[in-house]
């Protein structure tokens, strides 16, 4: 079986924590397998579990506006979570479902190889450092600052900014949210320049 179709089969009838209990369904991610960019959020909402797929919701709606406001397509990128099945109540995904979850990423990124990827939100950053060995300190201090990474083998340029959700209401946050996407997009273009990135903007 191709490794894609297997490990979204495997997410799809995983039963590794409970959150299987929950779940109409699983969410995988969806994008470009070959992506340069990867977004990476906390876990699905309602409307994702709905539909089985990421970031489709109201900070979906943000988030591809985000994403066009690059001069990209959300089928241009790759986006998925940390956590691939709703926590009821949209709770906070605990310890361990996110130590339960992320061989799937693991597996993902390492069939992707992406330069770049962004953590949404401070769930999805501090995954990502600690899964660096990098220290995380806060959202506040941290975000929109790029910093090189290994992640389970990638070479990866790690990116934290804020969660589009909690962007919506606080147009503060929105403000910082849309100034690290200008400057994502400055970061992905400049790579772009000195040959690094392929085929964006
Ligand atoms: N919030 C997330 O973190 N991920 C989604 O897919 C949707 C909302």
């Amino acid at each position: 079986m191709d490794p894609w179709e297997l490990v979204e089969e495997e997410i799809r009838s995983c039963r590794r924590c409970p959150l299987h209990a929950y779940r109409r369904n699983a969410v995988p991610g969806e994008g470009r397998r070959d992506a340069e960019l990867v977004f990476i959020g906390e876990a699905p909402g309602r409307v994702e579990d709905e539909t089985g797929r990421p970031f489709v919701g109201a900070a979906g709606k943000l988030l591809t506006s985000l994403i066009e406001g690059m001069g990209l397509r959300r089928e241009d990128v790759y986006i998925t979570n940390i956590v691939k099945c709703r926590p009821p109540n949209n709770r906070d995904p605990e310890p361990g479902e996110i130590e339960a979850c992320i061989p799937y990423l693991k597996r993902q990124l390492n069939m992707i190889r992406p330069r770049v990827v962004v953590a949404l939100g401070r769930h999805a950053a501090r995954t990502l450092f600690e899964a660096a060995g990098l220290r995380w300190r806060s959202m506040a201090r941290d975000h929109g600052r790029p910093v090189e990474a290994e992640l389970w083998g990638v070479r990866v340029t790690l990116y934290p900014t804020y969660h589009p959700a909690a962007a919506l209401y606080n147009p503060k946050l929105r403000e910082s949210l849309e100034k690290d996407f200008e400057k994502l997009a400055k970061l992905l273009g400049s790579r772009r320049r000195t040959g690094t990135l392929l085929d964006y903007l």
